[in-house]
């Protein structure tokens, strides 16, 4: 019998988060340290069946540049189901949940879709940014143009033009 809770970051004891990291390693052969602390600090979606954490995603608050504007954007992180509990509904089950933070807390949706995800997305209404990408860093403004192809946008209330350019505030490790 599967269970889907949400949970603030805040309210994760320290097992929750070791057991986060180690499914976020199964699932991703090339998780790194900065890629976990970027899925902290926000809202989780965790899917156990029993004692055992079978699927995570969350949702943390950025900012991103488009139109002269700094839209407050609720940013999906690491979702990810253990390969042998796929297509048993616990993705779509974990994106509903961090869909309506996504709805009600934020002006856009974004996330940085692998390969093999984003059909996934996209079948959720999320949208490919075809416009070119790049961050804030502390030195200026860089194009990302290795994230072209697979930035998603779950646009909200605030009209967007999607082949125009898309700025991500800074952070260590990977920008988007
Ligand atoms: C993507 C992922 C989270 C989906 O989890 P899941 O629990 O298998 O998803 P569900 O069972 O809820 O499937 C929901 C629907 O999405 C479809 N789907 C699942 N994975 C898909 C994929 N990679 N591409 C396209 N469609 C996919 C299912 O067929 C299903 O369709 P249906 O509703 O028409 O039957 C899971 O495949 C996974 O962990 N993949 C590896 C990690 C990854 O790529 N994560 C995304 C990082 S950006």
């Amino acid at each position: 019998m599967a269970e889907m809770r949400t949970a603030h970051t805040a309210d994760l004891d320290a097992a929750t988060l070791v057991a986060v990291r180690a499914l976020l390693d199964d699932v991703f052969d090339d998780m790194t340290d900065q890629d976990f602390e970027h899925a902290l600090g926000g809202v989780h979606a965790l899917v156990w069946e029993g004692a055992e954490l079978v699927g995570h995603g969350s949702v943390i608050q950025r900012r991103l540049l488009n139109g002269g504007r700094a839209l407050r954007t609720g940013y999906v992180e690491a979702v990810g189901v253990r390969a042998a509990r796929r297509g048993r509904g616990y993705g779509s089950a974990m994106m509903d949940a961090l869909e309506r933070v996504v709805r009600g807390a934020y002006e856009l949706g974004a996330l940085g879709a692998t390969d093999a995800g984003a059909a996934f997305y996209a079948a959720r209404g999320w949208q490919l940014w075809r416009g070119p990408t790049s961050a804030l860093t502390p030195a200026g403004v860089v194009r990302t143009e290795e994230e072209d192809d697979c930035i998603h946008v779950l646009p909200l209330a605030v009209p967007l033009d999607l082949t125009s350019e898309l700025i991500c505030d800074w952070r260590d490790g990977d920008p988007w």
